[in-house]
């Protein structure tokens, strides 16, 4: 019997491998035949660690297990997928995944994430042999004609970004992938790099086919151990499978690439920092332009794109560019895995068609708070993203309507708060992380968030508060116009979106505990 146990790091944080373990033992006492297989996640992380057994019927979950729970699972015939306190019925019928459009994640949790036969058999690999039988421009059109935008947050069409670097002259060009995933409340890339390394394997190859690079770079943030390993093990058996190499697929085209770890710096995120730490210096940002599309890693023209983006393309190139446009609304085309965190009932992965609005994702998706008090607020777009009060939550997700509102989806974590969130504390933090996080190139970032810190700590002492929200807010303008990149330009969407919706934490003190 067929069981799977996910080798994920947030099942694995809450014990999957103990699970695993005590399967393991327990079958062997009692001389069971069982094979336990380590898929991804599914996503649906307050039932984790999830066990889904292969039967007659299909796949039975149980969930979520501890490791003292599998004699009491086996005796009640989990085998053979029979009732118990634990079992949720088939996992695709969990009202959480039935709502979902899955078309980037639609093998994960389901598959071994290192067999590459399993790839195939979920339709894995059909991108990239019609990218072979296309001419490089061809493919460029069909990513275009999906509408597909660079999902690490900036929303640029990956088509043109591609365009430019297929039109870029240069005897060597490279495929990057930023895997830096470091905004507060996401794990798309880590889950999809766990779960179904091959889809971004194989989106990376189409990428290389279509621009004439043959050398890809996975960088990944180094607190992605359990990622690395499986990457390096997947890029292993694409290689010896003829995906990657001298000889892709048996055509004229060779590509390959390798996983380089970054050293825990926010920044490194940022693109132009990120191609300095690959190239061994250390991550500061550069000045654009020149963009990296034209002189990127090693000078020579890049395609530098977030997870997620690549880990699209195959589908784009299986099912065609108008199949994925046909999801979503206005600019925003096809899906976008939202990662639902914090003070949250059901907290996981929902990947959706673009438009649901934000308090459906909150309230019903969600489920509310896990506190089970009101909902007050929830940051989009990671820790220099905005923060949105109830009032907004008719907001539809999509990158124009989230920017129409001074704010951004970023990459599309969502952060859950209830009513004891403190917004003043909230600003302070957000202006501390940017003076912990900043390269230090340029001033209104390296200055300005530490004089911002000092503002707020004035405003809560209760020091002349109209002159520190003047301050403030003449600060944030600065930084936003003034910085290099995004990190200080952000930065104010966070401190400025927490005082214009939460005002009553701005005032000082005395007048708060009065009006309390
Ligand atoms: P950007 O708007 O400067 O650039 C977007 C991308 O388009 C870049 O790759 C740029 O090189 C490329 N580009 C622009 N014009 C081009 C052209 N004419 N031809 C070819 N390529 C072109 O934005 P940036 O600074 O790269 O990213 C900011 C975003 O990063 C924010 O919106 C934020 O949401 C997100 N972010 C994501 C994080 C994560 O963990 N995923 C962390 C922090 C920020
Ligand atoms: Fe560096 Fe901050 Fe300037 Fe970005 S905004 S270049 S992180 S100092």
């Amino acid at each position: 019997v067929k069981v799977y146990v996910p080798r994920d790091s947030g099942a694995l944080a809450l014990g999957a491998e103990q699970v695993a373990g005590a399967l393991r033992t327990e079958a062997k006492t009692r001389g069971l035949d069982v094979e336990i297989v380590r898929n991804g996640s599914r996503g649906l992380y307050w039932l984790e660690p999830m066990v889904e057994v292969e039967t007659a019927q299909g796949r039975i979950a149980y969930g979520p297990v501890a490791p003292g729970d599998i004699p009491a699972l086996l005796d009640a015939g989990m085998l053979e997928g029979r009732t118990h306190a634990l079992a949720l019925g088939k996992p695709e019928e969990l009202p959480f995944l039935v709502r979902q459009t899955r078309l980037t994640f639609a093998r994960c949790g389901i598959v071994d994430p290192v067999s590459i036969e399993d790839y195939e058999r979920h339709g894995g690999l059909r991108g990239l042999r019609n990218a072979l039988e296309k001419s490089p421009a061809a493919i460029i059109e069909e990513v275009m004609e999906s509408g597909l935008r660079g999902r690490g947050g900036a929303g640029f069409p990956t088509g043109i970004k591609w365009k430019t670097v297929h039109d870029a002259q240069g005897p060597r060009k490279y495929i990057v992938c930023n895997a830096d995933e470091g905004d507060s409340g996401t794990f798309a890339d880590r889950m999809i790099m766990e779960g179904d390394p091959f889809v971004l394997i194989e989106g990376m190859a189409i990428a290389g086919i279509a621009t004439g690079a043959t050398k890809g770079y996975i960088y990944l943030r180094s607190e992605y151990p359990h990622a690395a390993a499986v990457l390096n093990e997947a890029i292993a058996v694409a290689r010896a499978a003829g995906v990657l190499g001298k000889s892709v697929l048996s055509s004229a085209f060779a590509f390959d690439m390798e996983v380089r770890v970054g050293a825990g710096a926010y920044v490194c995120g940022e693109e132009t920092a990120l191609l300095d730490s690959l190239e061994g210096k250390r991550g500061q940002v550069r000045a654009k332009p020149p963009l990296p599309a034209h002189q990127g890693l090693f000078g020579k023209p890049t395609v530098i794109n977030n997870v997620i983006s690549l880990a699209s393309v195959p589908i784009i190139l299986d099912k065609g560019g108008a199949y994925y446009r046909d999801f979503g609304m206005g600019r925003s085309r096809g899906t976008i895995p939202i990662q639902i965190a914090g003070n949250v009932k059901h907290g996981g992965l929902f990947e959706a068609a673009f438009g649901m609005t934000l308090g459906e994702i909150v309230d019903e998706i969600g489920g509310g708070t896990a506190t089970g008090r009101p909902v007050r607020a929830v940051q989009v777009g990671g820790p220099l993203g905005a923060y949105f009060p109830r009032s907004l939550f008719d907001t539809p997700f999509d990158y124009e309507a989230f920017a129409a509102k001074d704010g951004l989806i970023g990459h599309a974590g969502i952060v859950v708060f209830d009513d004891t969130v403190d917004m003043l504390k909230q600003a302070r933090f957000a202006m501390e992380f940017c003076a912990v996080e900043s390269c230090g190139k340029c001033t209104p970032c390296r200055i300005g968030s530490t004089r911002g810190m000092e503002v707020l700590d004035r405003l809560k002492a209760g020091i002349a508060p109209e002159t520190q929200i003047e301050t403030v807010t003449d600060l944030c303008n600065t930084m936003k116009f003034g910085s290099l990149c995004a990190l200080g330009g952000f930065t104010p969407y966070p401190v400025m979106s927490a005082l214009t919706h939460f005002p009553e934490d701005f005032r000082p003190v005395p007048a708060r505990e009065a009006a309390e």
